[in-house]
């Protein structure tokens, strides 16, 4: 009864070519499991040989999932993709609320409805399947919450030992996702960076493949099939404007990579506008918003949220993040604790969508940029609901 899990195409040819560091250049073998670029101490990221053989047309008969891009993912075998159907998540124009707050066209991607209710099952898919495809056999999370729920159940699909080491404050429900997937749980202390620390201990000590936030070029690679999804969902049109919950950032960077590739293989005009990207941060949690304005902090001013997924005191990813945003003329804002709840319950009894605290972030900082002038209305918006509000619910009680 293994059918569904298999929906894939078995006859797609990867057209990945190398990993590259993402600041120099220089090239990583494919061929061996890479974690980051030395040379510079940033993440390495995966480059393709992009040209017209891949076709958009060809799409069309292929399985509603982020397998459907596999020419642009860096699987070599086809046997070796873990997959629970994760991806060709929904875009829901949001009337009611657009109607109100006077919007003409505002959409939500609608990634609670992946598997373990995130968008990373699609960075933990595509992980986990090239761990299986280089011989891993032990896998370790440093994870907020969703990152290490996903990896844990791609690791029990895949026959992989999972550890997910994650803050002792995350609600209980991501904990027990963990344990029921089968992994090992370990609870520390502090918030993610500190859990970070103890996964690279775990690394050190047993040679498990440490999955950290772009500390390994593969969920990236998962992660930007949400900019091809896009794109193909939009007929090829491209929205205004794309708001973000961005902790790590691996979402933003690789909405935004996708762009490029799709101008590469002629499926986007190579002068086309591409969208303002607009990082969405807690008030609790900042930094990237406090770098792009040249703020320093140390990591210890930042705290703990009822949005886990944004409580990221240290992006590996900071300079990629800010560059995207620079790049596209974007903006970053922070929205507060009480706001993220105000922003689900007007979401959810507007919509009929229970966003996590995260997506419900990106539509109260929409409100802000409309309020402060930033946009007119007239823009097409597209927010990236990166989470399940029903994971959340026991936290964010009243
Ligand atoms: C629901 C949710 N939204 C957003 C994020 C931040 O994701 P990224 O690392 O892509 O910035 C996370 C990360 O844990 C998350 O769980
Ligand atoms: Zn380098």
């Amino acid at each position: 009864m293994e059918y569904w899990r298999v929906n894939i195409l078995q006859s797609q040819t990867s057209l990945v070519h190398q990993l590259v560091c993402s600041n120099c250049h220089s090239p990583y073998a494919l061929e061996s499991l890479q974690t980051f670029a030395t040379c510079c101490e940033k993440p390495l990221v995966a480059s393709y040989k992009l040209d017209d053989t891949f076709k958009k047309t060809q799409l069309k008969e292929r399985p509603a999932n982020m397998w459907r891009y596999a020419e642009v993912l860096p699987v070599l075998n086809p046997e070796n993709i873990v997959s629970l159907g994760e991806g060709m998540t929904p875009v829901f124009d949001l009337t009611r609320l657009a109607h109100q707050h006077g919007f003409d066209k505002l959409m939500v991607k609608d990634e609670g409805l992946n598997p373990t209710g995130s968008f990373k099952a699609r960075g933990l898919s595509m992980a986990v399947s090239k761990a299986k495809e280089l011989g891993v056999n032990h896998a370790v999370i440093p994870t907020a919450g969703n990152a290490g729920g996903a990896m844990s159940a791609y690791c029990a699909a895949a026959g992989i030992k999972a550890t997910v080491v994650m803050p002792g404050h995350t609600p209980k429900i991501f904990q027990q996702e963990c344990v029921y997937y089968g992994a090992e749980v370990i609870l520390i202390d502090g918030l993610i960076n500190n859990c970070a620390a103890k996964a690279s201990e775990i690394e050190r000590k047993t040679g498990a493949f440490n999955m950290a936030t772009l500390k390994e070029p593969y969920r990236l690679e998962g992660k930007k099939t949400m900019g091809y999804e896009i794109a193909e969902q939009l007929n090829w049109e491209l929205p205004d404007v794309i708001l973000y919950p961005t902790g790590g950032g691996t979402g933003l960077i690789g909405i935004w990579k996708a762009f490029y590739e799709m101008i590469g293989l002629g499926w986007l005009p190579s002068d086309i506008k591409l969208p303002k990207m607009i990082v969405v941060q807690a008030e609790n949690c900042a930094p990237m918003v406090d770098f792009i304005k040249g703020v320093e902090r140390d990591s210890s001013a930042y705290r703990e949220s009822i949005a886990n997924g944004l409580a990221v005191p240290v992006a590996f990813g900071k300079d990629m993040i800010r560059n995207v945003v620079r790049e596209s003329g974007g903006m970053a804002l922070t929205v507060t604790e009480q706001e993220m709840i105000e922003g689900m319950q007007e979401v959810s009894s507007n919509e009929g969508i229970l966003m996590a605290p995260e997506g419900a972030a990106l539509w109260k900082a929409l409100l802000k940029l409309k309020n402060e002038g930033h946009l007119s209305g007239a823009e097409k918006i597209m927010m990236i609901n990166t989470g399940n509000g029903y994971k959340y619910l026991e936290n964010v009680q009243e």
